[in-house]
C-alpha cells in the first residue's frame, strides 16, 4: 500500500510534482498539465499494487483482523497491496452478532488499518446463506426479508462514504445457474433485487457487487445463469455495479482457456469487473500470469485480489496458493503476476468513467475555503493535498472557528469520494457530501477517485 516514491518514480515524477505545488497551499489555485507515460513504456514497478496502478487497476489482499499482530505479515501486506476485504470481519456473524446489536470492531480493524497504509477497502459480505449469525439461520420470511433490509442498512450506514466496493450478495446460484435454495431464498425471487436497492439507498457513493465462485468458464451453466441475471437487472434499472469472479483455481478447478470471454462479456453488460478472491493450486505460474493477463486485457476489469498474503494465510493452505510462501517470500507466481501487470494491457475504465484510456491529467486546484456565519457562530474549512495514486487522491480537510459545524462537500462529476475518515457522513447525492463532528476532532479527510477529473471539490461550512 505504501508506495514508495522509488517504486513508481520513473514513471509517477508527476505525483511528487503535484504534492509539492500543493504542499501548504492557502488559497492559490495551481493548474498544471503533466503527463502520465503509457503503462509498460519503461522501468517495472517493484510492487503489485504499483504495478497495476499503472494501468488504473488495483492489486489487492484479503487481510483477517486477527493477524494484524503478525509483523512479517503486515509488512509484506502493507508494501504490496493497495485494496484490501476483509476475509470474515465484515460478515453477517461478525457485524451482526444478536439481531439489531451490531459489532464493527473488528471489521473497523481492518478498514483503519487499510487506510492508513494507503488502500481501499471491498466490504465483504450483506447477504450471504453462509456465515449468518444463529438467530438469522433459523429465521424465514419475512422476518428473514426484514432483518435482511435491516442489516444491509444498518452496516452500510456505518461504513458509509467510506468503502470502493460492497459484495452485497455473495454465492446465491448454483451450479446448474439456478438460483440456490437457501433462507434467504426462500423470502422470495427478488431477494436479491431487493438487497441491491436498499444498498443503493443506504450509500450511494459504493460500488455494488455481485460476487460468485465457478463464474470463470463462459460455457458454465452458472456463469449464465448469474450473467443472465446482470444483463436483467441493468435491463430494469435494478442499481448494480460490478461482479466478482472470485476465481478461486483451487480445490481441482483451473483457469478456463475462456476466461478473458467471460470477464469481457459480464464487462459489455456495462457493470465492472474484478478478480476478487485469487487463489491458484501450488500457485501455477502459467496460470497466474494467465489469469492477470485476462484481466489486464479487459478495459472494465478494474483490479485483481488474492485471497490472503501468505500460504499459511490460505484457508486452503494445503495446496500452498498464494504468492508469498509461509516464510513470507516471493514466489515464482509472484514475478510471473508482476510482469503481467508491468507490460501493461489496457487502462482500467470503470464505469463511472465516461472516456476512454486518460494519458493527460491536471493537478487539484484549490483549496476552496468558505465560510458562513448563520446565527453568530462561524467556521472555516481548509483543504490541503493528502497522498495521491494515479487513480486517487486524498484531501484532508481541517475546520476551525465554531466545533459544531456541518461542511458541505461538492464533489465534480466523474469523480467520487470513495473513502472518508473522522467524520459521520450523508449524502444528499453521488456527488454530495455532508460531513459532521463524530467525536474525532476537527481534522477529517475523504479519498477521491479521479475517474479523470483532478478537480478538487468546493466545500462550505457552516456553524450552528
Ligand atoms: O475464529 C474462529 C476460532 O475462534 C475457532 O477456534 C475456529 C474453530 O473452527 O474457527 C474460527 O473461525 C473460522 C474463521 O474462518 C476464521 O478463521 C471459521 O470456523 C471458518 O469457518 C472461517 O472460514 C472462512 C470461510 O470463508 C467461511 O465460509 C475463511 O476464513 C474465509 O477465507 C472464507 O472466505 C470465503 C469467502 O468469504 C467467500 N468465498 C469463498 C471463501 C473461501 O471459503
Amino acid at each position: 500500500m505504501a508506495e514508495s516514491s522509488s517504486d513508481l518514480r520513473p514513471r509517477r515524477w508527476w505525483r511528487s510534482t503535484t504534492t509539492r505545488v500543493l504542499a501548504g497551499v492557502a488559497t492559490v489555485a495551481a493548474t498544471a498539465t503533466v503527463l502520465v507515460a503509457a503503462p509498460g513504456a519503461d522501468a517495472a514497478a517493484s510492487t503489485l499494487g504499483a504495478a497495476a496502478a499503472q494501468s488504473g487497476r488495483y492489486f489487492g489482499t484479503a487481510i483477517a483482523a486477527g493477524r494484524l499482530g503478525d509483523s512479517a505479515y503486515t509488512t509484506i501486506a502493507a508494501r504490496e497491496f493497495n485494496m484490501v476485504t476483509p476475509e470474515n470481519e465484515m460478515k453477517p456473524d461478525a457485524t451482526e452478532p444478536n439481531q439489531n446489536q451490531f459489532n464493527f470492531s473488528s471489521g473497523d480493524q481492518v478498514y483503519n488499518w487499510a487506510v492508513s497504509h494507503g488502500a481501499r477497502v471491498r466490504g465483504h459480505t450483506l447477504a450471504w446463506h453462509a456465515q449468518q449469525p444463529g438467530w438469522m439461520q433459523s429465521m424465514s420470511g419475512s422476518n428473514l426479508r426484514n432483518a435482511m433490509i435491516n442489516h444491509i442498512q444498518k452496516v452500510m450506514a456505518h461504513y458509509q462514504g467510506k468503502l470502493a466496493y460492497w459484495d452485497v450478495v455473495n454465492e446465491a446460484f448454483n451450479e446448474d445457474g439456478s438460483r440456490r435454495q437457501s433462507n434467504l431464498q426462500s423470502t422470495g425471487n427478488d431477494w436479491i433485487e431487493v438487497a441491491f436497492r436498499t444498498a443503493r439507498a443506504a450509500d450511494p457513493s459504493v460500488k455494488l457487487c455481485y460476487n460468485d465462485y465457478n463464474i470463470d468458464n463462459w460455457s458454465y451453466a452458472k456463469t449464465q445463469g448469474v450473467y443472465r441475471m446482470i444483463q436483467d437487472f441493468k435491463s430494469r434499472g435494478v442499481p448494480i455495479d460490478c461482479v466478482g469472479l472470485q476465481a478461486h483455481f483451487t480445490g481441482g478447478s483451473s483457469v478456463p482457456g475462456n476466461f478473458q470471454q467471460t470477464i469481457s462479456s459480464f464487462a459489455a453488460l456495462g457493470v465492472d469487473v474484478a478478480l476478487t478472491e485469487v487463489d491458484v493450486t501450488n500457485a501455477n505460474t502459467s496460470q497466474y500470469s494467465a489469469l492477470t493477463q485476462a484481466c489486464m486485457n479487459v478495459a472494465r476489469c478494474v483490479g485483481i485480489t488474492v485471497w490472503g498474503v501468505r500460504d499459511s494465510d490460505s484457508w486452503r493452505s494445503s495446496e500452498s496458493p498464494l504468492l508469498f510462501d509461509g516464510g513470507g517470500n516471493k514466489k515464482a507466481a509472484y514475478n510471473s503476476v508482476l510482469n503481467a501487470l508491468n507490460a501493461g494491457g489496457t487502462t482500467a475504465t470503470p464505469t463511472t468513467t465516461p472516456t476512454g484510456p486518460t494519458t493527460t491529467t491536471t493537478t487539484p486546484t484549490g483549496p476552496t475555503t468558505t465560510t458562513t456565519t448563520p446565527g453568530g457562530g462561524s467556521c472555516t474549512a481548509t483543504l490541503s493535498a493528502g497522498q495521491s495514486w494515479g487513480d486517487r487522491y486524498n484531501l484532508n480537510v481541517a475546520v476551525s472557528g465554531s466545533s459544531s459545524w456541518t461542511v458541505t462537500m461538492n464533489v465534480p462529476s466523474p469523480e467520487r469520494i470513495s473513502t472518508t475518515w473522522n467524520i459521520n457522513a450523508t449524502w444528499p447525492s453521488s456527488q454530495v457530501l455532508v460531513a459532521t463532528p463524530n467525536g474525532s476532532g476537527n481534522n477529517w479527510g475523504v479519498t477521491i477517485m479521479t475517474n479523470g477529473n483532478w478537480t478538487w471539490p468546493s466545500v462550505s461550512c457552516s456553524a450552528s
